[in-house]
């Protein structure tokens, strides 16, 4: 071991004292979209990571595709937000948000009966999580070319809002088969407009949402996550490795404070991903990498080591041990988490977790 994971490391604005990030997790445990006392406890427990990414946060009604996701729209949430930022912050923490919308991966059961929007009315295969159940995927209105500049609007206010919830900057979720990913790839983009067909048009309404979230928080407080190789979601392209090169060229003038990548999971190689390379990324790249995907304290430590990554984000062993941090640095065992206790409830594997007897 070589204790890479201990570092201090600086990505834009912020000052890291380790390289150990918690991933962004949802939880699905904010009734009304709001966020609870209850979440302000989850993370204010976790604030010794070196950056807190927090769980997918909707910029917009229309964004939302999954029950009690907490947003950042209105009044209230940017007050429940507050109280989360600061409990991180009390405990010397660093904490973004990251904004979600979701496109597709959602059900009129959450819109008034209204269709979910997307790039292109191609369903996805699956079924949406809603209120009442699983229920099939519908086909989504495609989003008229005269509406994407309100949609660029939302993701622009949504990073206002996040600052005047006291975070430290916001990572824009490009990743997982939502709708800036959608808009990437020609399995779910088949526009005909300026936002699709080539490589650089389907790329254009991501470079448009980083620049107005650029505008508002400066790029030092800006990450974006992307899942080059990701299935999830009913995702595909025909040529991931030219649209990420590609695309990564572009964002490195950029000058944000991260890009996060997730790693080719084991689900999208059952899924027959195309792979692409986290070196063939990391030499497209020019500026700081966090990358997630299966990590554990070893396979991060080298993966720094050997110059692939500059930090690594953990998920599930976040979900699990709030002290992660303390543990990876005494060699301790960790807790296992408990799968049936993700997505929603109450403080049952969630604020629960034991910390390591002192
Ligand atoms: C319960 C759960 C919720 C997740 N929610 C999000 C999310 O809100 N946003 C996101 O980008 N990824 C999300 N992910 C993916 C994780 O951030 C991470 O990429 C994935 O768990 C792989 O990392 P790991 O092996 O360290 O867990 C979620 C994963 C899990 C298990």
């Amino acid at each position: 071991m070589t204790n890479q994971l201990f570092t201090p490391i600086t990505l834009g604005n912020c000052h890291l004292p380790n390289r150990i990030v918690m991933a962004p997790l949802t939880r699905m445990r904010a009734p009304d979209n709001i966020p609870t006392d209850l979440m302000v406890e989850y993370y204010r427990q976790r604030a010794t990571a070196g950056l807190i990414i927090t769980e997918a946060t909707p910029i917009t009604p229309m964004g939302i595709g999954y029950p009690a996701t907490p947003g950042i729209y209105n009044q209230q949430q940017i007050d429940g937000w507050q109280k989360v930022t600061k409990a991180v912050h009390d405990q010397d923490g660093r904490i973004f948000l990251q904004l979600w919308h979701v496109g597709r991966i959602s059900h009129p059961d959450f819109h008034q009966g209204e269709l979910p929007v997307a790039p292109t009315a191609i369903a996805a295969k699956g079924q949406a999580v809603t209120p009442t159940g699983m229920q099939a995927f519908v086909v989504p209105r495609a989003l008229a070319t005269e509406e994407l500049p309100t949609v660029v609007e939302q993701y622009r206010q949504a990073a206002e809002n996040a600052l005047a919830a006291g975070f430290d900057g916001v990572e824009i979720h490009g990743a997982n088969g939502y709708l800036l990913d959608q808009f990437l790839r020609d399995g779910t983009n088949q526009r005909t407009d300026d936002f699709g067909g080539s490589i650089e048009n389907r790329c254009r309404l991501l470079l448009q949402v980083a620049e107005a979230v650029i505008a508002v928080c400066g790029a030092g407080r800006v990450g974006l996550r992307l899942s080059p190789s990701g299935t999830f979601n009913d995702m595909s392209d025909s040529n991931p490795e030219a649209l990420f090169s590609y695309l990564l060229a572009q964002l490195s003038p950029l000058d944000l404070a991260y890009l996060h990548l997730v790693d080719a999971l084991e689900g999208d190689i059952r899924h027959g991903a195309k792979v692409v390379e986290l070196a063939l990324l990391r030499q497209a790249y020019q500026g700081k990498l966090i990358v997630c995907g299966g990590y554990d304290a070893a396979r991060a430590e080298l993966a720094i080591a050997s110059g692939l990554t500059d930090a690594v984000a953990f998920g599930e062993l976040y979900i699990a041990n709030p002290d992660l941090v303390a543990r990876f640095q005494a060699n301790a065992p960790l807790n296992t988490p408990d799968p049936s206790t993700y997505y929603g409830g109450d403080e049952k594997g969630y604020t629960d977790y034991p910390v390591m007897a002192a």
